[in-house]
């Protein structure tokens, strides 16, 4: 399968309909993905990036029937993470001559991951390969995701290969960001940017402003992941310049975990007591250990307050809520309030650990805390309502 891009561009990846969880079991793809790879045809050939590994095989075989393998001149390797560079042996195997270019810190991520000596060739950025007519412009951006990451432009046809950035894991018949539904491009292409690249934010907007300084028209923006953004291609850098700038909407999530019911019944009871105040709050709720962790960090990152609930176990909080605090405390997000509540038995630690938890990973604290003894009767809902109703105007 390929996609025309422009008349010297081919997309030759991979559309993984079936991946349901990426990065091991760390981030879910519930629209499957794609692994975008490039043949850029001007008098030399460029191939731009690969495939996963399992479809390695399958890459390489298709890629020789759209060309002589030999007369690919260079191979670039703009981000050496295996989804990207896993077809990199196979191809190899059958080009083993031909130049790889990558950044210094490429070289040393492919020998790590291959332990191959290929014919690395360093760039950096500004350097320039020429295919003849046109030229490659290489661009590092280190830490967009990963030491090693890189841009590719290509001059004459104006295309930004920009690997990981402005990605979205959707697979789609449609390779076009014009093509799809725009709700659901936009919610997976949010997703990416919560949950990968929210802590690099202060160099994702300095990297746009980088590119944009350079003054280069962008015809379109092919990432490694999803859509190709040919319609208003630059949309995409304005909306990661909006979500670097510590975003955040007029949205309030309350993320809970319950054993009985309490902590749940509190959630609901302090949902109530904020509505009375604001009814113009978007308001979620979510049972974290009933629900995707990756959609949960992204309300999180759209949200201007999170409430934490948990009632306390062996003087903890339980599981599912750890393993949340964990990821929000990696994501380093910005500019956002908290406060925790729970529920407990007889030691009743869970709030203050939430509290301090939440403190930790850069969020305000709005309140010492709603921390209720047993299941809520009234006098207990009483104070979660008006907790809620007070937490709202802060
Ligand atoms: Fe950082 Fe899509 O790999």
């Amino acid at each position: 399968m390929k996609f025309k891009i422009t008349p010297s561009v081919d997309w030759v990846g991979k559309i993984d309909w079936e991946l349901r969880k990426f990065h091991g079991e760390e981030y879910s793809t519930h629209r499957g993905t794609s692994y975008n790879s490039y043949l850029v045809k001007d008098e030399k050939i460029a191939l731009i990036d690969t495939v996963w590994m399992p479809f390695a095989k399958e890459f390489v075989e298709n890629l020789s029937k759209e060309i002589d393998l030999n007369k690919i001149d260079y191979v670039i390797a703009n981000h050496a993470e295996m989804d990207h560079s896993g077809a990199l042996p196979e191809l190899m195997r059958r080009i083993p001559d031909k130049p790889v270019y990558c950044t210094a810190n490429g070289v040393k991520s492919l020998k790590g991951h291959y332990h191959q000596n290929w014919n690395f060739q360093v760039v950096k950025t500004g350097d320039k390969l020429s295919l003849g007519k046109k030229d490659m412009v290489f661009i590092e951006a280190p830490m967009l995701h990963w030491p090693d990451s890189m841009m590719t432009y290509l001059t004459g046809d104006a295309i930004l290969f920009s690997n990981d950035a402005f990605g979205q894991h959707i697979a789609s018949e449609h390779m076009f960001n014009d093509l799809v539904v725009q709700s659901e491009l936009f919610e997976e292409a949010t997703k990416y940017y919560a949950n990968i690249l929210t802590p690099f934010s202060p160099l994702v907007t300095k990297k746009i402003n980088e590119v944009i300084a350079l003054n280069l028209p962008v015809n379109a923006i092919c990432p490694s992941h999803g859509v190709i953004w040919r319609d208003n291609p630059l949309q995409i850098a304005e909306r990661y310049l909006q979500w670097a700038a510590d975003y955040q909407e007029n949205q309030i999530t309350i993320i809970y975990d319950t054993m009985w019911d309490g902590t749940r019944i509190l959630a609901e009871t302090i949902a109530k007591g904020i509505k009375q105040n604001d009814d113009q709050v978007t308001l979620k709720l979510y049972n974290i250990a009933r629900s995707d962790i990756n959609d949960v960090v992204t309300d999180v990152f759209k949200s201007k307050m999170i409430l934490l609930g948990s009632p306390t176990i062996n003087k903890g909080i339980l599981n599912a809520m750890a393993a949340l605090i964990d990821m929000i405390t990696g994501l380093r997000f910005k500019n956002k309030k908290a406060a925790a509540f729970g529920c407990y038995g007889w030691s009743g630690e869970s709030v203050k650990i939430l509290s301090e938890h939440l403190a930790k990973a850069g969020f305000e604290l709005v309140s010492d805390g709603l921390k209720t003894m047993w299941q809520p009767g009234d006098e207990e809902l009483a104070k979660a309502f008006a907790f809620g109703k007070e937490i709202v105007g802060k």
